[in-house]
């Protein structure tokens, strides 16, 4: 399998190895016939939601959501317009690609209540849904809390910066969530990948699916990485470091690559 990167020119934080595993994911959804609708939680330039908005179906929308005020300079940019340059980034996608369905993006912080009233209506519609917005715990607590009540029961939520020492919140919220949380307790960790520049330039994205769910995501996702070509990146799947994470769960899937 060939992973086109839509995302290469787009701004943002999302390594290729984690950037394919979301590919495999989304390609696997499309051969077991699964649709609905994709969310992100924390869009910046769209470099992770592109990939959500070149793999929608017809009648599927991918909802995103963002401040859009962030503080830090990107490179390149000659004014702080996160949503002008992301509006951008979007018609160019819808430039270069055949897109179907409709992007909406929500100006706000994702535990607004205006926010949340407007996902809540696409309840149990989303087969895919990314959490990379505020990395404090009660923010990352409320997105896993908001993710899990939205998601379509063979849904899928990805987190970013799992065990990424910068920011422990993060995985103390998914510790907590997993663990304590009555709605946490029906989800389990299927597949997690480390990036070899990890936390620097890249960080952990863990995959969440429900336990009932009859999927085995994480293998598939193993599975479709190991015979993975990449389009732009000249490197090979196996000069990345992968880890699976068990800690929580027994059956959490562990990527080896093939040598
Ligand atoms: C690390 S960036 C996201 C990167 C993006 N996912 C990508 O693929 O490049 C974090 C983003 O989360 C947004 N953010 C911070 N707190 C948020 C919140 N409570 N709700 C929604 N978005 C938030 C920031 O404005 C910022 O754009």
């Amino acid at each position: 399998m060939l992973y086109k990167d839509p995302s290469r020119k787009i701004e943002g934080w999302l390594h290729p190895v984690c950037g394919a595993a979301i590919y495999s994911l989304l390609h696997i959804q499309r051969e077991k016939g699964i649709t609905g609708n994709s969310l992100e939680i924390g869009v910046y330039l769209g470099k992770t939601m592109s990939h959500f908005i070149c793999d929608r179906n017809k009648n599927e929308v991918t909802i995103g959501i963002d401040p859009f005020v962030y503080s830090f300079q990107p490179k390149g940019l000659k004014n702080k317009d996160i949503l002008k340059q992301l509006l951008a980034n979007i018609k160019k996608l819808n430039q270069e690609h055949h897109i179907n369905g409709k992007t909406i993006l929500l100006k706000g912080y994702s535990h607004e209540d205006n926010i949340i009233n407007a996902i809540t209506k696409y309840k149990n519609t989303f087969r895919v849904i990314s959490i990379d917005g505020g990395h404090g715990y009660k923010e990352v607590m409320n997105d896993l809390c908001l993710a899990s009540t939205v998601s379509a029961d063979n849904g899928v939520i990805i987190v970013d910066d799992y065990c990424n020492p910068i920011c422990p919140d993060v995985t103390n919220a998914i510790k907590d969530f997993l663990i304590h949380n009555t709605k946490g307790r029906s989800w389990r960790i299927t597949f997690g990948i480390i990036p070899d520049c990890s936390p620097l330039t890249g960080s952990t994205r863990i995959f969440l699916q429900r336990k009932k769910c009859q999927i085995d995501y994480g293998k598939m996702i193993s599975e479709a990485l190991n015979i993975i070509t990449f389009q732009y990146e000249p490197k090979i799947l196996s000069d990345y470091v992968h880890l699976g994470v068990d800690i929580f769960e027994s059956n959490t899937h562990i990527f080896t690559p093939k040598e």
